[in-house]
């Protein structure tokens, strides 16, 4: 086996291990999954252990780069599905991209995450789709689901608007949901789950998140199923399907920032999410998810790159544009927690197209 080194940004203290972890003699130490308890077990692993060295994947470039390929691979996906056509050769295809999907997930989700937040160009359900599937192959693991559990979760987020695909334009013709819009809606969960099944998938847990993904704790979903009768795999659906739906603009209703949407799903008045779950995820992500964009005190404008371990509010940030507005040369790091470079506020995706050649550098490592 190969091993590498493990990094300060893969590891913070109250979150679990996102690899098996060994000794420097190649002896396991930790498995995937068991809880960073202290800072001082931080600091040992950091200076007594190392890791596996990932796979590459067989499409090259950064964790980046290759979540790019992964949504042109669903927009084709998409494409091909054809009611009463799609089949066991289409299913195979989503199953295959759930797992490139988790491997990616698992190497770096924050360049992941970012890859799919700063995408402007692919259409609303391949970005949608996405998003939730990973934030499912990270909740996933942090909810402790098994590998096979893991898989059927994100093949359901990639798929749980299915029902909707064909109807998408007729919904969103205008900016009030006319009757039939929401009755369309309101069947999408079903109609989803009975193209899939024509298609050939008979994964009972992959169709039941699919048909319970929106439902809510506090019972206001579609079907009315409360918290008792609403397990992990469609708790987590949930709230990333909600998460995910959050930071993009449809007619009926404005984006709002990754940061502010984490803020809302965590005060849920209604108690509609499952807070053990939001917890994790504004862990996970930070106060400033990968890839939102920043105004500076400095006035410049940067990018998030990362959470700092124990340090939600202070992310990895690059400076990607001058106090000016003038791109870089290239993407400077800056610290967060340094008065002249404080985050004052937030800026639009769309702010970052002049230097988006700068991006993918800034999750390279
Ligand atoms: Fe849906
Ligand atoms: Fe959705």
């Amino acid at each position: 086996m190969k091993f590498t080194a493990i990094l300060p940004t893969d590891l913070a203290v109250g979150a679990m291990l996102p690899f098996d972890v060994f000794t420097r003699d190649g002896t396991l130490l930790l498995t995937r999954g068991s809880l960073v308890g202290s800072e001082a077990t931080r600091l040992y692993l950091l200076e007594n252990a190392q890791r596996v060295a990932q796979r590459r994947h067989q499409l090259s470039g950064s964790v980046f780069e290759r979540t790019q390929k992964l949504a042109e691979r669903l927009a084709r996906i998409e494409e091909d599905h054809r009611p009463g056509v799609a089949d066991a050769a289409w299913v195979a295809r989503v199953r295959a991209l759930a797992r490139d999907l988790v491997e990616l997930v698992d190497e770096d989700a924050h360049a992941a995450f970012a890859a799919m937040h700063l995408d402007i160009h692919h259409r609303y359900d391949v970005l949608h789709h996405i998003v939730a599937a990973q934030v499912c192959a990270l909740l996933g693991l942090l909810a402790r689901l098994n590998g096979g559990e893991r898989i059927s979760l994100v093949c359901a987020a990639l798929t749980h608007d299915l029902g909707l695909l064909g109807d998408r334009a007729r919904v969103e013709a205008s900016e009030c949901l006319s009757d039939s819009a929401r009755r369309l809606i309101r069947e999408h969960c079903s109609k989803g789950v009975a193209l899939l099944q024509a298609a050939g998938v008979d994964d009972g847990l992959w169709l039941k998140v699919v048909a319970e993904h929106h439902e809510r704790l506090d019972g206001s979903g579609y079907a009315g199923l409360c918290a008792d009768q609403l397990d992990m795999p469609s708790r987590v659906m949930s709230l990333a399907d909600s998460f995910s739906a959050m930071l993009r603009h449809r007619p009926y209703r404005e984006r709002i920032e990754a940061g502010n949407a984490l803020a809302d799903l965590y005060a849920d008045p209604q108690g509609k999410y499952d807070q053990g779950l939001v917890s994790h995820l504004v862990n996970e992500l930070g106060l400033y998810p990968p890839g939102s964009v920043l105004r500076l005190a400095s006035n410049e404008t940067a990018v998030s790159i990362r959470p700092t371990p124990g340090e939600i509010s202070h992310p990895v940030i690059a400076a990607i544009a001058d106090r000016h507005g003038r791109p870089m040369y290239r993407a400077v790091t800056r610290d967060s927690r340094n008065e002249e470079n404080a985050i004052i506020g937030l800026l639009p995706l769309e702010k970052v197209g002049p230097v988006r050649k700068l991006l993918a550098a800034c999750w390279n490592r």
